[in-house]
């Protein structure tokens, strides 16, 4: 019987701590390596350096192109996301920077399509037409549509960042045409989402989020096939995006607790959904597993996650007293930590997008964290008490 994702995340990239006599990970802080001879040192580079793993007998070379701690974070996700490989990066950005260059301008295509809503930066990234590539913004059902021969890759992202938007991964994929569809795994998780189960080619994560949890890493990373990531790899490789040792220590350490973090977060984040639907102060409360008509939650998400965005009644005004008002909940970007936050996203991580795409300025998002469900929702309920009287005032 396979294990439980559970028993994974604990024990994945610890195959070898037997034999090395260790119980925590080795931490592989070398630049560079010593090199058996040069022959064997360049070849071992060459390999490297086109996407390849190190040769056995020709050495590690130099970390821009291999290190075994962050390698060994990635074997650990891979176990996880059900993915042959998995290639890490120094920031969710620059794994897909990497994403894009190596299914565009590498391969001499230039268009992507991209499902709206995404995360800002992402949204930003695509629009700026900076890495060279022109990109057409569609909704999940104009996929087919909006392919053209140079389509090099699809992206879209569920939850969507922040609307919370569900896309269903597997109709996009249907509609692919064979072209590799990356799904933004961030607000999901391994745990409770898997993309290439349903056909996508890469799943990506802002690894600062989730997989880290406690809100002190910046890195990205993406699983896929052996061949993606040789791709990927490679795009690492000669532009520097990759991810510190420190950084993949970290996050291996972190995968050992995802699911119980996304479990004890996502059933407060549930009851703490249902509660803020029955604040006069909120308008609308977006959450995956309310109107899910298709039966995403389920057949392609388990459970709606650990994130919530509100619309409240009384628009910005109401935004500004809510997030100043706050206690518990830290008034800050970023998300999927152990502590609860909450911020604008029409003002900040999504404030580079079209007017037309971004969210309401009445939206405010919140993380939710591992305190408590009582002392949030008692934070939240007097903080909405007092953006009700600021608003109406
Ligand atoms: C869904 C999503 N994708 C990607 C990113 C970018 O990740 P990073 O900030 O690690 O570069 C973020 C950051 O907030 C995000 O929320």
């Amino acid at each position: 019987m396979p294990l439980h994702p559970d028993t994974v995340a604990v024990h994945a990239g610890r195959a070898d701590f037997g034999a090395l006599g260790v119980h925590a990970a080795p931490i592989d802080l070398s630049s560079t390596n010593p090199l058996p001879d040069i022959l064997h040192g360049g070849d071992s580079y060459e390999s490297m350096a086109t996407g390849g793993h190190p040769l056995t007998d020709g050495g590690n070379v130099y970390a821009r192109l291999w290190n075994p701690t962050v390698a060994r974070f990635e074997e650990a996700l891979s176990e996880l996301e059900h993915s042959e490989a998995s290639v890490a990066f120094g920031s969710g950005m620059a794994a897909m920077t990497a994403a894009i260059l190596a299914h565009t301008t590498a391969v001499g295509k230039r268009h992507i399509v991209a499902v709206r809503p995404l995360y800002g930066g992402t949204d930003h990234l695509l629009d700026s037409g900076l890495l060279g590539a022109e990109v057409t913004f569609c909704h999940e059902h104009e996929v087919a549509a909006s392919i053209r021969p140079d389509t090099g890759m699809i992206v879209l992202e569920t939850p969507a960042n922040p609307t919370l938007d569900l896309v269903d991964i597997a109709a996009v994929v249907a509609q692919s045409d064979g072209i590799p569809v990356l799904v933004d795994n961030t607000f999901a998780t391994p745990l409770l989402q898997n993309p290439l189960d349903l056909g996508a080619a890469m799943s990506m994560h802002s690894a600062t989020k989730y997989i880290g949890g406690h809100g002190d890493v910046i890195a990205g990373v993406i699983s896929c096939s052996e061949r993606t990531a040789e791709a990927l790899r490679r795009v690492r490789a000669i532009t520097g995006a990759l991810l510190h040792p420190l950084g993949a220590y970290l996050l291996h350490r972190g995968l050992a607790t995802l699911p119980m973090r996304i479990h004890a977060q996502q059933s407060s984040a549930r009851a703490l959904a249902h509660s803020l639907r029955e604040n006069p102060a909120v308008s609308e409360v977006l959450y995956p597993e309310f109107d899910d008509e298709r039966g995403l939650i389920g057949r392609q998400m388990r459970g709606g996650g650990a994130m919530i965005s509100i619309r409240l009644a009384g628009g910005y005004a109401a935004a500004e007293a809510l997030t100043g008002a706050v206690r518990l909940f830290t008034h800050a970007v970023s998300l999927g930590g152990v502590d609860s936050l909450i911020q604008h996203p029409a003002a900040l991580t999504h404030r580079p997008v079209a007017p037309a795409a971004r969210p309401g300025a009445d939206v405010v998002r919140l993380s939710i964290g591992l305190e408590n469900v009582d002392d949030l929702l008692i934070d939240l309920e007097q903080a909405l008490a007092k953006a009700r009287v600021q608003a109406t005032a």
